[in-house]
């Protein structure tokens, strides 16, 4: 039995009825983007015979990825997300970016041995786990091709590159130095894989609302607070021969990279990336930018910048410091909202868990346009973005400044 209880048409929860061979009335699946998450308190209790979701999956024409939370296939998700992110890092994925793709042993060994990076395994080791850990098929003695986990984790491996690359240091670090005050693990958090992790799930999971947002706002002065990558700053200024933009990142390997990004684009003449918090080194930023801003935006930071200043206070100095902008657009994953006593999806915990460890609240939708209410705009637009809990909110400043290029 198949019943969709839907928070957005993309989301859609199902909740199956299982088969005599299983003990438990119902399971619960979350359907993310064309994958199927099976949320898994369930799964623990009895051994879960995949064949039978993936069937469910087919008939649903859904692709299937089963997290399983016994311990020990925890370990073994962990030990397959950190391969699956030496996959990313040595671009072996891209070998197969044609999913469908079976490539030689021949040539698997020459791109391996050809690299100028120093591999921690060699290229029959990489084989050799990469069957073992079932990301690799041999159709034959000769040839590799990628498994349907293997399709799974390239189309997933955004989250690989962010928790790994972003925040696997720093979690271990803040455990092993938990009892040592002095220590500073937060520093070994990789702002720079954050950033591009995050890059990469926009890409890959989040309905993208920025080309549109650009579209119908035709910003001609923006400031990005907590511009990661750069990425968005690049966008908006193809998309407007017309458009000046500033980015500011409080992280330095995240400034240096949206620094690169912007440079490699060819657009220091228009674009102005700072190190710093967004809102202290935004006060100088604001005092000199001489033209109308008409768009300040924060995707996927403003819940950092709410823990520093509190809500309140940061929408007010966001208005403030930027000279009352015309418009503020804010995504953001909010606090996950109730779901009648049913498991989150499991991405949703890994972002949760991370903030939990840095002591960083998350906060819910209505703190978000209370506080910006409260601080004098008011929200004229919002958006689901297809990933649990995640949204995007436009407000406009109820005194905008006076002069406008906003038509
Ligand atoms: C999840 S990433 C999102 C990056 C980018 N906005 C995007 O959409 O891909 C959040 C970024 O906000 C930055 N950040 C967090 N707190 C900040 C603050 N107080 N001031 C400036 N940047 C901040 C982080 O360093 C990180 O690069």
């Amino acid at each position: 039995m198949i019943v969709p209880a839907s928070e957005s048409p993309h989301v859609q929860m199902v909740v199956l009825k299982s088969p005599g061979t299983l003990n438990r009335p119902e399971l619960v699946l979350f359907s993310l983007n064309q994958q199927l998450v099976l949320a898994l308190e369930a799964c623990t209790l009895f051994p879960v015979r995949v064949s039978w979701f993936k069937n469910i999956a087919k008939e649903m024409k859904q692709d299937i990825g089963v997290y399983i939370m016994r311990p020990e296939a925890a370990f073994n998700g962990y030990v397959v997300t950190n391969f699956c992110f030496l996959l990313h890092e040595a671009q072996i994925f891209d070998l197969f970016s044609n999913k469908e793709k079976t490539i030689s042993e021949a040539g698997f060994v020459r791109f391996v041995e050809g690299k100028n990076r120093k591999m921690p395994l060699h290229a029959n080791e990489l084989i050799d786990f990469g069957v073992r850990f079932s990301i690799f098929e041999r159709p034959d003695q000769s040839s590799i091709r990628l498994s349907d986990k293997g399709v799974s984790w390239l189309d997933n491996r955004a989250f690989a590159v962010w928790m790994i690359g972003g925040y696997g240091a720093y979690l271990r670090n803040t455990i092993m130095h938990s009892q040592n005050d002095d220590a500073a693990p937060h520093k070994s958090i990789n702002g720079e894989y954050v950033a591009i992790g995050s890059q990469m799930a926009n890409r890959s999971f989040m309905k993208d609302v920025f080309l549109d947002l650009l579209d119908e706002y035709h910003p001609k002065c923006l400031v990005d607070l907590g511009c990661g990558s750069g990425a968005r700053l690049v966008t908006a200024c193809h998309n407007d021969r017309e458009c000046f933009a500033y980015g500011i990142d409080i992280n330095k390997d995240a400034a240096d990279l949206a620094s690169a990004t912007i440079r490699s684009h060819d657009l220091r003449d228009r674009v102005e990336i700072l190190h710093g918090d967004a809102l202290e080194r935004g006060s100088e930023l604001g005092q000199r930018i001489a033209r109308p801003i008409d768009v300040v935006m924060s995707f996927m930071s403003m819940h950092d910048i709410f823990n520093i200043y509190g809500p309140r206070e940061a929408a007010r100095r966001v208005i403030s410091n930027f000279n009352n902008p015309r418009y503020i657009w804010v995504a953001d994953t909010v606090k996950s909202e109730p779901r009648c006593g049913q498991p989150l999806p499991i991405f949703t915990s890994g972002f949760e868990l991370v903030h939990a460890f840095q002591k960083i609240d998350l906060f819910s939708r209505e703190t978000y346009i209370d506080a910006f209410e409260d601080a004098g705009a008011r929200l004229v637009q919002q958006c689901y973005l297809n990933v649990p809990d995640t949204y995007a909110m436009i407000f406009e400043t109820t005194d905008a400044g006076s002069a406008r290029s906003i038509s």
